[in-house]
This record gives structure tokens, sequence and C-alpha cells, in this order.
């Protein structure tokens, strides 16, 4: 899939497939994150074996990733990660990551939507997405788009930096995100495809 969308402050930026071409690009996207965004991704992506293993994934057909494209850049990452055990086949595990300066301005709801449309075409039935606790940010955008908290897990992961943190499970059908997700786009006043 391939899509200009535009975003809040007019400005347009490209959704797409990641592909093996992008490995400098993405490696470069995750050493731009600020320390507070990085702390709480499940791996060290300023590693670059780690950002080769993440386009790995993809060609072995357990990931799904699509990047956002702004003059060139990468600014934002998504994921759908596809189970291999039969026992959770119909459920596709989201993460999403949008560069700083991008942040706020309706991408992340947008490739949020992307994803939904590869988890549909994918067959899945649910989305989960596992947070840590001090990200906000993200806890707003997935109940905004109809995630509900279902388990909350005490210091059970640690931050990059080794802190002990809460690991929050949010899950969401897939029924109910679409109508989520279409009425919070719908509510926003900017154009949001063309
Ligand atoms: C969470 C994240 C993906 C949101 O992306 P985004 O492009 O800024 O989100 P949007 O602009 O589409 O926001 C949609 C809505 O979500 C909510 N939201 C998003 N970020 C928020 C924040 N920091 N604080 C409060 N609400 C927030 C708001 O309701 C927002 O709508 P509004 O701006 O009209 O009020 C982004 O902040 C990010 O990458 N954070 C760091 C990494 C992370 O936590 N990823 C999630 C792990 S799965």
């Amino acid at each position: 899939m391939q899509k200009t969308v535009r975003l809040k402050d007019q400005s347009e930026v490209l959704i797409r497939e990641m592909e093996r071409g992008d490995l400098d690009d993405s490696h470069a996207f995750f050493k731009s994150l600020p320390e507070d965004d990085r702390a709480y991704l499940r791996r060290e992506v300023t590693k670059r074996e780690v950002v080769e293993r993440r386009i790995s994934e993809i060609e072995s057909g357990a990931v799904m990733r699509l990047v956002a494209v702004a003059d060139g850049q990468i600014v934002a990452d998504g994921s759908l990660e596809i189970s291999d055990e039969e026992w959770k086949r119909h459920v596709g595990e989201l993460r999403l990551i949008v560069g700083q300066p991008y942040q706020r301005k309706g991408l992340g709801a947008l490739m949020a939507r992307e994803l939904y449309l590869l988890a549909a075409s994918a067959k899945m039935e649910e989305i989960i997405v596992k947070i840590m606790r001090p990200q906000e940010g993200a806890l707003s955008i997935f109940r905004r788009l109809g995630f509900r908290e279902e388990a909350s897990l005490h210091d059970y992961v640690q931050d990059q930096v080794g802190r002990k943190q809460d690991l929050i499970l949010m899950r969401c059908d897939l029924e109910a995100l679409w109508k989520e997700m279409e009425d919070f786009l719908a509510s926003g006043d900017w154009e949001r495809t063309r």
C-alpha cells in the first residue's frame, strides 16, 4: 500500500510499507528519537543490527510494518505483529511511534487506520497493544480509538534504562475499532487523504 495523507498542519506525508532499502533511514529515525520516547520501546533500536532484524521479520511474514515518509525521511513507524501460535492467530499486536516533530498532527491516528486495514485484510478479529504506564500519549490515543485496558501487570517489564514498569494490555475488536477510528477522524476539520 501507498497513500499520501494530509496532517492537521496541512503538511503531506506518504504512508507505505517498509522495505529493505529503508534500513539506514529507519536506523536514523530511531536514533533521532528523544530518550524519553525511546526508553519505553521493547528493543534497543539505536543498534543497526536490531533495525536489520526488524526488516527480516517483514520478510519472514511475522510482522507487517508501515513507515511514514516526509521530505525523504522516515517520520513514523507502525507495525502489526502476527502470532505464529495457532491459538493467537486471530489477534494482531500493534505498535506505533511518531517522531516528535510530527506528534499531535493526526499522524498516529492515520497510521493506526492503515494498520487496522492491514489487520482486516489478514482477517484478524482483534488488536492488542502493550504499553508501559508512563506512555501517557499512547494510552490516550488508544483509548480515543476505542481500546480498553484489559490487564495491568505490576513491574512486569524493564524500560531501556533498567527501571521496572507496569505493563498495560489494551485490546479492541476490529469492528469497534473501525467505528471509533472513523468517528475520531471525521471529527477533525482537516482533510486527511487525497
Ligand atoms: C503515542 C503516539 C504514537 C501518538 O501519535 P500522534 O501522531 O502524536 O497522535 P495523534 O496526533 O494522531 O493523536 C490522536 C489523539 O490521541 C491523543 N493523544 C496523542 N498524543 C497525546 C499526548 N501526548 N497526550 C494526550 N493525548 C494524546 C489525543 O486525543 C489526540 O487527539 P488531539 O490531538 O486531537 O487531542 C506518539 O506520541 C508516540 O510515538 N509516542 C512515543 C512512543 C509510544 O508511546 N508509542 C506507543 C507504543 S505502542
